[in-house]
């Protein structure tokens, strides 16, 4: 009984933990304290199990600390939302595996005559719905891999005729689900659990495939939630109180997380899940530009030399080129000579929440020069130079049309400063893959280079003019 209260006391600092991830400033404590709570979690099952075979444990705990090592050394920051995604599977997948290993050792399950629902509605609820939204999970959560790696995945069927398929999926799967549950024979249950996983997979595949574009971050949060809701329902059926409540503290904060980019994104949670935004709205003239003045970092460092008001925009591109340093040396540098510099970040620049501040907070800069996007678009109209690194969606007015990939989509109102730079290598489109009308109008100047490169380069100017 004792031990208990160690589950306790890992619920109370996962709570702390995420409470203090909220904040930029206290998030390291955050993560700390939650991986105290997993230490204390992983201990605290250990030691309450009885019968448990060491070696095995012992052997686990060390290759998948291992693997998890070199997966998190590798991983770049760039594809750090493909991992996420990965992790979200396995979360899903395991969750799935316990409910079946639950049915089929059961020994209780395996008396003949004794079906999952003599063992209460509890199990009878939990393990099915463990089973579907653990494979649902996994598999959806490769296809978001897939395509956050740029892979093209296509859904075989479109329009309505992808509802029909969706909806057959999830009659069989609750089917089989009812089967598994009132079946009083083992060997029906094994084959029905099988079915209902394979069914759940598939399910998970096609109901991912036609979500496409800038919806992806929402997709891959939602199933994040997806996973803490199978690791909940996942303690129902092994009856522990930990994995019930942690699930449900990773099923909200993934639900909350969704919703809030959904609000960035101006797009409704149906509307996402439906397919508004797939490979097909791409538009064919990304790459179809009439009016462009390119300039020099020379230019660009006489330019500043005048500006009293200066904002960076950090975008992906920022990541690609690892130039936090550089953008913050070139802050300091205009910081020095009087001007007034901010950083303006957008909830969904980058490829994962939060992307931009820990970047930058990477290179140090200081907390009160980050701007989220609602406190700063005001200011725009009075700025003198906007320096652009390597963003594109987050600035594209084309998100104020009435119709359109990204429209209704909030950005950075950049246009209305008195210069717009925008450093990046080519005329490509961003994520979204729609053309910019930002690069042809009067006030923005493009700067062809890697960030890195041409922040470097203005440094240099900047320095050789004063
Ligand atoms: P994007 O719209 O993706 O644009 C990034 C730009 O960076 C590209 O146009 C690219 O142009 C440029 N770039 C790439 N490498 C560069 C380098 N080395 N140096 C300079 N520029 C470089 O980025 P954004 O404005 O940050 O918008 C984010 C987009 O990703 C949104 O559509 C968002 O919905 C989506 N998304 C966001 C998330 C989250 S949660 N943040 C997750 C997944 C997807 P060049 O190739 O011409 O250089």
């Amino acid at each position: 009984m004792g031990y208990y209260y160690l589950y306790l006391l890992a619920t109370l600092l996962f709570v702390f933990g995420i409470k203090r991830l909220t904040n930029i400033k206290t998030c390291q404590q955050g993560n700390r304290l939650s991986e105290i709570a997993m230490t204390i979690a992983i201990l605290a099952v250990l030691l309450i199990t009885a019968g448990i075979s060491w070696l095995v444990v012992i052997a686990g705990i060390l290759v998948g600390s291992a693997i998890g090592l070199v997966i998190a050394k590798r991983t770049p920051t760039t594809q750090m939302p493909e991992m996420v995604a990965a992790l979200n599977g396995f979360g899903g997948v395991s969750s799935a595996l316990v409910a079946m290993a639950y049915l089929l050792i059961d020994p209780l399950l395996k008396i003949d005559g004794t079906s999952l629902a003599d063992s209460g509605i509890v199990n009878a609820i939990s393990t099915p719905a463990t089973v579907i939204i653990g494979m649902v999970t996994l598999t959806g959560s490769f296809v978001a891999y897939f395509k956050l790696s740029g892979k093209k995945v296509a859904h075989p069927l479109k329009g309505v005729q992808r509802h029909y398929l969706h909806g057959c999926l999830g009659l069989v799967a609750i089917g089989m689900g009812t089967w598994m549950v009132l079946t009083g024979n083992h060997t029906g249950m094994t084959v029905a659990v099988i079915l209902l996983a394979i069914v759940s997979a598939a399910l998970g595949v096609f109901l991912v495939m036609p979500i496409g574009g800038a919806d992806m971050p929402v997709v891959v949060s939602l199933l994040n939630s997806y996973s803490g809701v199978a690791g909940a329902a996942a303690g129902f059926v092994i009856g522990n109180p930990l994995l019930i409540v942690v699930g449900a503290l990773v099923g909200t904060s993934g639900l909350i997380l969704t919703q809030i980019m959904c609000k960035a994104m101006n797009r409704s949670l149906g509307n996402v899940l439906l397919g508004g935004m797939g490979e097909e709205s791409v538009a064919k003239d990304a790459k179809d530009y009439k009016s462009i003045k390119s300039t020099s970092p020379e230019e660009c460092a006489m330019l500043l030399e005048g500006a009293s008001s200066v904002i960076f925009v950090p975008g992906y591109g920022l990541a690609v080129a690892q130039a936090q340093h550089i953008v913050r040396d070139l802050g300091d540098l205009l910081i020095k000579r009087g001007c007034n510099v901010r950083y303006a970040i957008h909830p969904v620049a980058g490829r994962m929440p939060g992307h931009m501040n820990v970047l930058l907070a990477e290179s140090d800069v200081p907390y009160d020069q980050l701007w989220e996007m609602d406190r700063i678009n005001s200011d725009f109209k009075s700025t003198d130079v906007v320096i652009i690194v390597g963003a594109n969606d987050v600035v594209n007015p084309a998100a104020r049309e009435a119709t359109g990939p990204i429209a209704g989509m909030p950005i950075l109102d950049v246009d209305q400063a008195r210069t717009v730079i925008v450093i990046k290598r080519s005329l490509a489109p961003g994520y979204a893959g729609i053309k910019n009308p930002l690069f042809e109008m009067d006030n923005c100047l493009m700067v062809f280079l890697d960030a890195k490169e041409a922040l470097e380069a203005i440094v240099k100017e900047v320095k050789e003019l004063s």
